[in-house]
């Protein structure tokens, strides 16, 4: 018996601040709904859901921004996201909104059970709030530097340079991300979760008992649980939101991420009454598709929460994917550097699956991967236009003209190796591509699709039908052979159209009215079968399944990607790893406001890793007169073997820090690069402890 009975496959809900661009759509929406096809080909039981994520700071900040109401936000990208995934064929069987009523009330219920349940520690704590706009400052609304690479513009949640997970009382000089004002602490109360007692159950789950997943996701969870967990707050200071639903709870919402993950879980219930047996039956198999970004929160945050609340089912698998680049440049929606797919499915009209194909081509699935327009065109026209496209026109056409525009039979008496060997072909590639989805490996199914339709025109090559028929004496003593070969390019075609059913679905549509089947063949226990067409009957004429893209058009979306780039008058950021803004310019300063700093060169005498922190080295950094400690957010840069012996640059009166338990006593002057970091040293060697001026 099968392990699992049904699937429940989740893709990451994208706030409804803004439209979606094609890095969403390869992050997770293509994959999922790849995955989701093959099931529902295999006649499996599953239910994809996806929907809107409309709290939290990011559509309230948009609000701001556009001088409307948070709900106007919402309305307005929930239509424009809804549409754009339907466009693209991404095939939710429900895309809910975490505004709705069932949502808040499921969402509520969560919370309420696992307070009743003593799941929170409920604690009063000083938090910075912004005198300008009279708001306390969580999450995005708080900006400084982070802590530990020294970049700037960190948030009061993450640092998205280095990745690190930050709270707004880490940061180094803080300002509000609203009016820049500098925020004053003040009191408030919030309900946290004590994530560390989690910490055995998931080191026993995911751990021990997940090896399998992909190594960027496990390589990540297993860094959060090596570091410590620690208890979160689940509460926040707003009034957008779902209301904790609490006496004393006045201003107080929900964490938009103790809320969105349960929006998976509301979403179900809007679409199904039986709903429990996807949530709470042990033989579902749950599966989030999610990007790199929110691995955390699907991988450790939820599934505590799962399991705080009980009665739900875990993830059995988060394939997260990494980013895709646009032209060799990290995507920035602020920047307007992204391909927005509500504008790809104007541009390219009836070409959906176009961008599928090459999105699946060219999938983030191990690491940052880049799209570019070029690849597009290539992958277009030599790849799905000369390959797969032409294998089954030239099939098509063929056998109008030598067959009669019917199926011709299989002759057993003129079979001959190659006739054999296109057979076997087929029976391997649906092994390997039913590998490679089961397994989360799009690109490879997708490639072994590919390699289907070449080894169909490698044997139309060799079997030459057109010569056999040259003229009417040769065709009438070779008709058995050119049936024999039509007939088995036919068959071959009807299982292209199943092979490329999950990724290409429009075009699978298309061969099935060609070759007048009911879209029931597509059903994946028809994969390789050799009588999916039946002799004798009369087909539809041919249709082109993808036409050319032209070198205009290339241009265009270059420079329509250029143009709007300029338009928000912003600089690009190279997208070569790890990707780093260059520092903005600063506000002026006063001589006394540099003379404040002291600053002087030190040798490095010791350098070793920090237990349990990725990116921090502890340094001994020698004066001269003292020797300090120093821990440095350095380590993914540099080897510490490497560094003992070189000359930095200290901030040496900056106030001692506590960082993983040992206190920094300065600070380490580095450049950066571009993502790479070097020292700022003297160009000669000096005495220890000289002074910089
Ligand atoms: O990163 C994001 O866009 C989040 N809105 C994803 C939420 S996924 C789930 F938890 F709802
Ligand atoms: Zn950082």
């Amino acid at each position: 018996m099968a392990k699992f009975n049904r699937y429940l496959i989740t893709a990451a809900l994208p706030y409804a601040n803004g439209p979606v661009h094609i890095g969403h759509l390869a992050g997770c929406y293509l994959p999922a709904d790849i995955y989701v096809r093959y099931l529902r080909a295999k006649k499996a039981d599953v239910k994809f859901i996806g929907g809107t994520d409309e709290h939290g700071v990011p559509i309230t900040i948009k609000a701001m921004q556009e001088n409307v109401t948070p709900q106007d936000i919402v309305d307005k990208y929930y239509k424009i996201i809804n549409e754009s995934f339907a466009e693209m064929g991404i095939s939710f069987d429900i895309f809910s909104r975490t505004s709705r009523q069932v949502h808040h009330e499921t969402a509520a219920a969560f919370f309420l059970k696992m307070y009743n349940d003593g799941r929170f520690e409920e604690k009063e704590s000083e938090q910075y709030f912004d005198e300008v706009k009279q708001m306390f400052l969580a999450d995005r609304y708080i900006v400084g530097t982070c802590p530990v690479c020294g970049n700037d513009r960190a948030y009061g949640d993450q640092c998205e340079r280095c990745g690190t997970s930050l709270s707004p009382e880490e940061l180094i000089n803080p300002r509000s991300a609203l009016s820049d004002a500098v925020p004053v602490k003040k009191k408030t109360k919030h309900w946290y979760m004590p994530l560390q007692d989690y910490e055995p159950w998931l080191r026993e789950w995911l751990l021990e008992g997940h090896k399998e997943w992909k190594n960027n996701v496990y390589g990540q969870c297993k860094s959060w649980l090596d570091n410590g967990l620690q208890s979160r707050a689940m509460t926040r200071d707003s009034n957008w939101g779902i209301k904790v639903p609490l006496p004393d709870a006045e201003g107080k919402v929900l964490y938009v991420w103790f809320d969105a993950p349960i929006g998976y879980i509301s979403a179900t219930k809007e679409l199904t009454p039986n709903w429990a047996d996807y949530w709470c039956k042990d033989d579902t198999k749950l599966v989030h598709f999610i990007g790199k970004d929110n691995i955390v929160f699907h991988c450790i945050i939820f599934p505590a929460m799962l399991k705080a609340h009980g009665g739900f089912v875990v993830p059995e698998n988060v394939p997260a994917n990494e980013f895709l680049n646009i032209e060799g440049e990290k995507v920035s929606t602020s920047r307007n550097w992204a391909v927005w797919v509500h504008e790809y499915v104007k541009d390219f009209p009836d070409q959906q699956d176009v961008l599928r194909y090459v999105l699946c081509s060219t999938a983030p699935e191990t690491k940052d991967n880049d799209f570019t327009w070029k690849d597009f065109q290539d992958r277009n026209n030599n790849e799905l236009v000369a390959i797969f496209g032409n294998f089954i026109n030239r099939t098509m056409v063929l056998m109008h003209k030598l067959c009669n525009g019917k199926v011709p039979a299989f002759h057993a008496d003129v079979k001959d190796a190659k006739d054999d060997a296109l057979m076997n072909a087929l029976q391997e590639a649906k092994q390997k591509i039913e590998d490679a989805l089961e397994n989360f490996r799009f690109r490879d199914a997708l490639q072994e699709m590919m390699n289907t339709a070449r080894e169909g025109n490698r044997y139309l090559q060799e079997k030459q039908p057109w010569i056999l028929a040259k003229t009417p004496e040769l065709q009438a003593e070779n008709q058995k052979l050119i049936d024999n070969c039509l007939h088995l390019c036919l068959q071959l075609t009807a299982n292209l159209a199943i092979f490329s059913n999950p990724f290409l679905p429009f075009t699978a549509k298309k061969i099935c009215h060609m070759l007048k089947v009911v879209d029931r063949m597509l059903e994946w226990e028809n994969a390789g079968s050799l009588k999916l067409v039946s002799v004798g009957y009369s087909l539809r004429p041919p249709e082109l399944l993808f036409k050319k893209v032209e070198d205009e058009q290339v241009k265009a979306q270059v420079d329509k990607l250029h143009a709007g780039l300029k338009k928000s008058a912003a600089v690009t950021t190279p997208a070569t790893p790890p990707p780093a803004p260059a520092a903005p310019p600063k506000a002026e300063i006063q001589f006394d406001d540099f003379a404040k700093l002291d600053l002087r060169v030190g040798t490095i005498i010791q350098a070793e890793k920090v237990e349990k922190a990725d990116k921090l080295l502890k340094l001994l950094v020698d004066l001269g007169t003292e020797k300090r400690t120093v821990v440095s957010g350095i380590a993914m840069h540099f080897k510490p073997e490497d560094i003992v012996g070189k000359q930095v640059t200290l901030v040496a009166n900056l106030a001692p820090r506590k960082m993983r338990g040992i206190e920094s006593q300065g600070m380490i002057l580095m450049a950066e690069d571009n993502g790479k970091l070097v020292f700022v040293n003297p160009a000669e060697m000096v005495s220890p402890g000289s002074g910089v001026s």
